[in-house]
């Protein structure tokens, strides 16, 4: 008999807890937050076409065409070094070869930038691979800009032979 009582208020304990947590989920429905999800979304005139800062344009040229802007000068190594500490240096190491801290985590790891295979590619190549991106490689358009992107490329060069 105690134990039918034992249970009867277990079951009561949970149906109390559930009434709670419903009162919690209530509040969580009046938030603004939420409300912005319930809106109609605005009409999208028809003629509209996505305009995404070159990227098509980018993605259609042939990658011998493109020439890199900047001076082979130290300012911008200086800058391809700084921009390579912001946006490469996680996957592809402190020494380039692929080892970074989430480039472990790539079988096979992340290409070694300053090996010979790299550096033979032209200017133009290994900057629509970093900007497209290419087999696992993410597109990193809107992330990094296209100076900080050539830039990467004339440090890389810098390192030939160092590592
Ligand atoms: C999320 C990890 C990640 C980030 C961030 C990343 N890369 Fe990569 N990178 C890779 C992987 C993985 C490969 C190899 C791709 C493959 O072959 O599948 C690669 C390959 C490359 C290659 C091709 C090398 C070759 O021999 O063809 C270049 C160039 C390159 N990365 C440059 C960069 C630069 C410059 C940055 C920063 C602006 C960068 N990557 C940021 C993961 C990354």
């Amino acid at each position: 008999m105690s134990e039918i009582r034992v249970l009867l208020w277990r079951v009561v304990t949970f149906v109390l807890c559930f009434v709670c947590v419903g009162c919690d989920f209530g509040r969580m429905y009046d938030q603004d937050a939420i409300k912005t999800y319930g809106e109609k979304m605005p009409e999208m005139d028809r003629r509209t076409v996505p305009v995404q800062d070159g990227f098509q344009e980018l993605a259609n040229a042939d990658p011998g065409t493109l020439k890199n802007p900047l001076a082979y000068s130290r300012a911008s190594v200086e800058r391809g070094s700084q921009a390579y500490t912001y946006y490469c240096v996680q996957c592809h190491g402190a020494r380039l070869d692929g080892n970074g801290t989430v480039g472990q985590s790539f079988a096979p790891l992340p290409a070694d930038l300053v090996s010979d295979a790299t550096l033979a590619q032209q200017d133009g190549a290994l900057y629509a691979k970093v900007r497209l991106g290419f087999k696992r490689h993410p597109a990193l358009f809107s992330t990094v800009p296209a100076e900080d992107a050539w830039a990467v490329i004339i440090y890389m060069r810098s390192l030939r032979g160092k590592s």
